[in-house]
């Protein structure tokens, strides 16, 4: 029977049933609820990469059997990627990276070449998709509706203000803090239209939705996308930057061993891309992953799995607004003109975020994530903090007081999780926001709480691996 609630797709995934220490002595069976941060291999991934491991070798210029194989699988791993992301190679070149905050520095480093040009950016963005332009190429930034969403009217007029100078629009695909979807093929439409190209950070969306590029020639393709391996079942140390072969027209901003036909004592000869810009011994095993992990969603049913997981999502989303004190960031519609991802960020009246996720993990055998989510300004923006507020904080934690930061707790889903699993959760979560916290934790000055008697036991055979 498809549904959730059998989780039917639980065992193709590593590692989702481990038992995990509560305090007290117990184990639990852990729920996962960390996926927006990183995931679990798919288990045919992980078995992919030990099998692979014999046959491992360096790619491109070694003449040896296992030297051939590698490569092959390298490069079927970057067609994979391409047909997944529908790239038209003639036109977009596919580059392994470490992930997607490498993937956005490289655009970065390439925009700060072009003199007086800037990048607009929306508020809703994580600090990857943030401070390269920041700090490398110089950024406008949008605002967002008061809800939090983006604001067309916002970034047109800001591209109309900066027309000729802004050579980029930088977005996320769907925001890291409230699932919130971006319209990528409008902002892209608009960006086209002032003369700049489209970022699009897809470290979050690109394992919960099909991405298109589209065609060049359509006013709505994307130029440019980054995201990770890790966050989508393959967690081996790759990522992806897909970019426009005539963005890379001078010297590589990461230079080596691979990138060049020819060095003399005095010149140097770039070769073509994808190479040019993969100087370097590259992550063979981490892409061939990659490759993997998304010919397996396709294989198992990339879309069935994302609407059960969406399903879930919404179960979780009304079920934490039904919970007396619970507020969600970004509100409690499931069905946001771009959709929603299964991720749901929400504060506990009276109740430090940190508090919060000590409480899930160490009483529950809950993971989730608080704090700000690598996305200061969004989270600011949401908590509906003035200026002078984020001031007074700025001022606390550059005094080390660190734990002044405010913050929300996120869970966020897979296609692994179960209903049963939300249920546990939410049942977890009202119990917390009743004042039901068992445990005594004491806080660190960065803000974390941990328990006051020590954290619960890591039981053996873990402990040998975590303890070496
Ligand atoms: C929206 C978004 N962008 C970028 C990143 C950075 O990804 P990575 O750490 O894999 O480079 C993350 C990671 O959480 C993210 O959620």
């Amino acid at each position: 029977m498809n549904s959730p609630h059998t989780g039917q797709w639980r065992e193709h995934f590593a590692g989702v049933d481990l038992p995990v220490p509560l305090l007290g002595g117990s184990t639990v069976t852990g729920i996962n609820f960390d996926n927006a941060a990183s995931t679990p291999p798919l288990t045919r991934v992980r078995d992919v990469v030990n099998g692979f491991s014999d046959l491992y070798s360096s790619v491109h210029r070694g003449t040896g059997y296992k030297s051939r194989v590698s490569t092959e699988a390298y490069e079927h791993a970057r067609e994979r990627v391409s047909q997944f992301l529908g790239v038209d190679e003639s036109d977009q070149v596919v580059i392994f990276v470490k992930g997607t905050t490498d993937a956005l520095n490289r655009i970065a480093a390439e925009e700060a070449r072009l003199d007086g040009r800037q990048v607009l950016v929306t508020e809703m963005e994580h600090h990857a998709d943030l401070l390269p332009w920041r700090h490398r190429s110089g950024h406008v930034m949008v605002g967002l509706s008061d809800g939090g969403h983006i604001d067309l009217d916002a970034i047109e007029q800001a591209l109309k203000k900066g027309h000729g100078k802004i050579s980029l629009v930088a977005l996320c695909g769907a925001s890291n803090v409230t699932g919130f979807v971006s319209p990528l093929h409008e902002v892209a439409e608009l960006a086209h239209r002032y003369g700049a190209r489209i970022s699009v950070d897809a470290a979050q969306l690109a394992p919960h939705h099909r991405i298109d590029v589209r065609p060049a020639d359509d006013p709505g393709h994307i130029d440019f996308v980054s995201l990770s391996g890790h966050k989508m079942y393959a967690p081996y140390g790759a990522g992806v930057l897909v970019a426009p072969r005539d963005f890379f027209a001078g010297a590589p901003e990461v230079m080596g061993g691979g990138a060049i036909d020819i060095v003399t004592w005095d010149d140097t000869v770039w070769t073509d891309l994808p190479d040019r810009e993969e100087a370097g011994s590259p992550n063979v095993i981490g892409a061939v992953a990659l490759g993997v992990a998304i010919e397996t969603l396709l294989e198992l049913g990339f879309e069935a799995m994302l609407e059960d997981e969406m399903a879930l999502g919404t179960r979780m989303l009304e079920g934490l607004t039904e919970i007396p004190g619970v507020g969600v960031l970004g509100g409690a519609e499931p069905s946001t003109p771009g959709g929603r991802l299964a991720l749901s960020s929400f504060v506990v009246e009276g109740l430090h975020h940190g508090l919060v996720a000590a409480a899930l993990s160490h009483e529950h055998g809950i993971a989730v994530r608080h704090g700000c989510f690598c996305a200061n300004p969004y989270v600011f923006h949401l908590l509906h903090m003035s200026k002078a507020e984020v001031v007074q904080v700025e001022g606390e934690v550059t005094a080390g007081r660190r734990k002044a930061l405010p913050g929300a707790v996120r869970a966020s889903l897979a296609p692994y999780n179960t209903e049963a699993e939300v249920d546990r959760f939410l049942e977890a979560v009202a119990s917390i926001a009743r004042g039901r916290i068992r445990a005594s934790y004491e806080q660190a000055a960065d803000g974390t709480f941990a328990p006051a008697g020590g954290w619960p036991r890591i039981p053996s055979p873990l402990h040998a691996i975590v303890k070496h």
